[in-house]
């Protein structure tokens, strides 16, 4: 039976010093995608303490994208388990790990997502729509935050094309990141959040994610084929160690 979000019971050895449980924590999982026979994920442990960063590589095709829908929410695992600050995902309803999802997690899609028919204000105020818990987060007028966020972010709001479809790409990456950091979520999940953004821009971009993350407290799992990134983040993880069928010798 689907059962809706609730916090584990019971303290677990995986509590940091600070009493509080893992940002993500994954035991045991196994996650095939329905038809593909060829791609499996097993991941028997990971482990991401709150307001710690995690830097994932690894080949096209891997699975990192995968692995980031499964944090998400947005696929279930086969087998295993996935907790999210103490909460978990594997066997909630699919409308309980999108109300998860929206209150708690931050996620900018490797495509961004963004909604055509909203303006760029507007997509990044989406989660305040969504989740009342964002929207206070977000400070008395969410607006504001929203222009604070695309500021830092080299877009100045009243300069963009109000329709979305009109953005470069690497505007549209921006709008998409500002949309994740909105209303402070405490786990960031970004896809190739930098694959549009030219050098300046793209130190610009990590330096507000991790200075955000950091003011609020938030952990980051950010996926990117750029290594000279990685030393910027706690912990480095490749995601070909969760294929038995890949190596760590193959190039990516
Ligand atoms: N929604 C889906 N339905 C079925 N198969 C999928 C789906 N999404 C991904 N896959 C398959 O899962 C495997 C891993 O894909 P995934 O997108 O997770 O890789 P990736 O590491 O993110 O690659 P890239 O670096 O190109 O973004 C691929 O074989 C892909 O075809
Ligand atoms: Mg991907």
């Amino acid at each position: 039976m689907a059962v809706s979000i609730t916090p584990s019971s019971g303290t677990t050895p995986e509590q940091s010093a600070a009493g509080l449980p893992p940002a993500v924590l994954i035991e045991d999982l196994a996650f095939r995608w329905p038809g593909k026979g060829e791609f499996q994920l097993q991941v028997p442990h990971f482990h991401l303490d709150q307001g710690d960063t995690c830097f994932l590589l690894g080949p096209s095709g891997a699975g990192k994208s995968t692995l980031l829908s499964l944090l998400a929410g947005l696929a279930a695992p086969n087998q295993g388990s996935i907790q999210l600050a103490g909460h978990a995902l594997e066997n909630a309803s699919r409308r309980a790990r999108d109300r998860f999802r929206g209150d708690h997690v931050g996620l900018i899609f490797q495509q961004f997502n963004l909604v055509p028919y909203l303006s760029p204000m507007a997509n990044v105020l989406l989660p305040c729509q969504f989740s009342a818990r964002r929207r206070e987060r977000a400070g008395p007028v969410p607006r504001e935050q929203a222009q604070s966020l695309l500021a830092a972010l080299g877009l100045d709001p009243a300069k963009l094309p109000r329709d979305v479809r009109h953005l470069s790409m690497g505007q549209q990456q921006r709008v998409a990141a500002a949309r994740a950091l909105i209303g402070a979520p405490e786990i960031l999940l970004a896809d190739e959040p930098t694959s549009a953004l030219d050098h300046d821009h793209r130190d610009q971009f990590v330096d507000l994610l991790l200075g955000q993350a950091r003011a609020n407290g938030s952990s980051v799992l950010f996926v990117s084929h750029d290594r000279s990134l990685q030393t910027r983040f706690h912990q480095q993880q490749d995601i070909r160690q969760w294929r038995s069928d890949l190596t760590t010798r193959e190039a990516d």
